[in-house]
């Protein structure tokens, strides 16, 4: 004879959970999300990567179009003066706005309140494009509360001018570069989540709750294979080091598993010149069966390849 015993005490201990954790949800609704006000890491986060930053109707093909970058001004983008260094997050015109301003109750009471009055983000236009900066308002007991300007109404600054005054050496590309990081599965191997564990010493510190008011893919991934990054820049912040590392790991980890990377520069480097990849890997197997003394040379991205915005955006990760 077949005993169900087991089985319906099994049953009847699940009911009993599913329909306690129903009544909790459906008759105290004591915790709303969107009430936790977004930190200062959730709004940097959500203005420099954007509306969406992994894939992304607005780039279907993840070759970085319609996405904001982050520039440091060293001089006023109206009047050409030197200015003390400030950050800035450029959406030229056609650029999706940034979560936050397009539902601000995202962004919890506080700072909503903050970003529409003082901030008045409410006049951003996706059409025209917008300049953002992270300001903050000192409080009584000495803390500040961080909030999102529009320095389009507020400094009348636009985008075109914004971009010029930072140059390209003061631009980073990192809303491209988490594009790149959730199309090429990054998120595979390594996560961007330090857990409450032994973590905090070697990762860093876990986020809190308002660091992801506004993000959008987080990409915290799950099975950890490979280091957590979410403050990796803080640990590292050599370009040089990131370069050797994504053109081939074994480069400075003789161990690594981590796939090469160096499609990602492209075909042409800084210079123009065709990068000959054949060349180089024959050259990297001579230095690795020990007929050369040193590797061969890593060469330098150009601007616009899929290299610097993928360095651009692991440096932003502090
Ligand atoms: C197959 C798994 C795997 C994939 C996929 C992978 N990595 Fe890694 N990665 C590793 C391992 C293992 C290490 C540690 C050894 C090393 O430094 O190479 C590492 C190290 C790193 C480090 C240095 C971490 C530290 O603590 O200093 C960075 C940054 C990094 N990877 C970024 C990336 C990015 C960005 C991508 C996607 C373009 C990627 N990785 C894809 C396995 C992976």
């Amino acid at each position: 004879m077949v005993n169900f015993r087991e089985y319906k005490i099994g049953a009847r201990f699940f009911g009993l959970a599913l329909g306690g954790s129903m009544t909790i949800t459906l008759f105290m609704p004591s915790f709303d999300l969107r009430n936790v006000n977004a930190t200062e890491v959730a709004l940097d986060k959500q203005l420099w990567a954007g509306h969406e930053s992994g894939f992304s109707l607005d780039d279907p093909f993840l070759t970085g179009e319609h996405r904001p970058v982050r520039v440091t001004l060293k001089t006023d983008p109206k009047t050409g003066q030197p200015m003390a260094s400030t950050v800035a997050y450029v959406y030229p015109a056609g650029t999706p706005l940034p979560n936050g301003v397009d539902h601000p109750d995202n962004l919890g009471n506080i700072v909503e309140q903050l970003s529409r009055d003082k901030g008045r983000i409410g006049e951003a236009t996706k059409s025209q494009g917008a300049v953002f900066l992270l300001s903050s308002e000192p409080q009584g007991d000495g803390s500040k509360q961080f909030y999102i300007e529009n320095a389009s109404a507020t400094k009348g600054w636009n985008p075109e001018e914004v971009m010029k005054a930072a140059g390209d050496e003061n631009t980073y590309h990192a809303s491209y570069g988490k594009a790149i990081f959730v199309r090429e599965g990054c998120w595979w191997c390594h996560t961007l989540l330090p857990e409450e564990t032994q973590d905090w010493q070697v990762f860093g510190a876990p986020p809190m709750l308002g660091d992801f008011n506004g993000e959008s893919p987080t990409a915290f991934g799950s099975d950890r294979k490979a280091p957590d990054i979410l403050h990796v820049g803080s640990r590292n912040s050599s370009r040089e080091w990131m370069m050797l590392h994504f053109f081939n790991p074994r480069l400075v980890q003789p161990h690594s598993i981590m796939p090469r990377f160096d499609y990602l520069w492209g075909p042409i480097d800084d210079k123009g010149q065709k990068i000959d990849f054949d060349k180089w890997r024959a050259e990297y197997n001579e230095y690795v069966d020990g007929k050369r003394v040193t590797p061969p040379e890593v060469p330098m991205y150009a601007s616009n390849s899929d290299a610097r915005a993928l360095i651009d955006f692991v440096l932003s990760l502090k």
